[in-house]
């Protein structure tokens, strides 16, 4: 079987997530697209050059962090210490922590903008609303954030067994909770729709992925 519920209780799913993009890293930057996708405009467009931006599960760092590093001064961080390896040699000017995003900690309004391509739906998805409170936390009032979740609509976690090669876990809720915990978390929704189709994602024609752009509201 291709997929299965994960619901194993002596399954370390954090773990899973981190030994299969330690072992396929290679392989998945060799595939990744090179182009950024174009919402990625949505964050550029906005922000004076050296804004601080926080890439969130950057993976190698190609193509994100490597165009926002060019005009921005960027951070990232990923929990594969072999992803960051690759994005410390390809993306020499930026940051890179080699961490789980649910236990770090920033100083609260650190960045102006927090981007996540194609990795919170790694993250058990009882995680994601307090995942939403620590980005509100880690942006300064007026902050910008953008995020990309999976296509398919509320459903347990599952594992895959041939990702790359390996078993890869992912967990996710439909595009309409992700906008309730936008909004109980302090952010306002300027724009949602799907990023993919061939646009720049994974060489996956058919891949795609629900976004969200929204700004952290003044005063909180
Ligand atoms: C599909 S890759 C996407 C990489 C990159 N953002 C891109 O656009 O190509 C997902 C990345 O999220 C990272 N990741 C998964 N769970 C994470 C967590 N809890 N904390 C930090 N990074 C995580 C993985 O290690 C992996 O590099």
């Amino acid at each position: 079987m291709p997929f299965k519920i994960a619901d194993d209780p002596e399954t370390n799913y954090r773990e899973l997530v981190r030994t299969a993009y330690n072992r396929c890293a290679m392989d998945y930057a060799g595939q990744r697209r090179t182009t950024p996708e174009p919402e990625l405009n949505l964050i550029t467009e906005h922000l004076a050059p050296g804004s601080k931006i926080l890439d969130v599960g950057c993976g190698a760092g190609i193509p994100v962090a490597q165009h926002l590093a060019g005009m921005f001064n960027l951070t990232g961080i990923d929990i594969s210490s072999n992803m960051i390896a690759l994005a410390k040699k390809n993306v020499p000017t930026a940051e890179f922590i080699i961490a789980n995003v649910m236990e770090t900690e920033f100083p609260a309004g650190r960045f102006d903008a927090i981007v996540s391509f194609y990795a919170i739906f790694h993250i058990p998805r009882q995680e994601h609303q307090d995942l939403l409170r620590r980005f509100a936390q880690w942006l300064r009032p007026g902050g910008l954030l953008l995020f990309t979740v999976a296509r398919y609509d509320d459903g347990p976690g599952y594992t895959e067994d041939d990702f790359f090669g390996g078993t890869m876990y992912w967990s996710n809720f439909g595009p309409s909770t992700y906008k309730k915990f936008l909004t109980e978390t302090g952010f306002q929704i300027e724009k949602d729709g799907i990023v993919g189709g061939g646009s720049g994602s994974i060489d996956a024609p058919e891949e795609v992925h629900p976004f969200f752009f929204a700004i952290k509201r003044e005063g909180l």
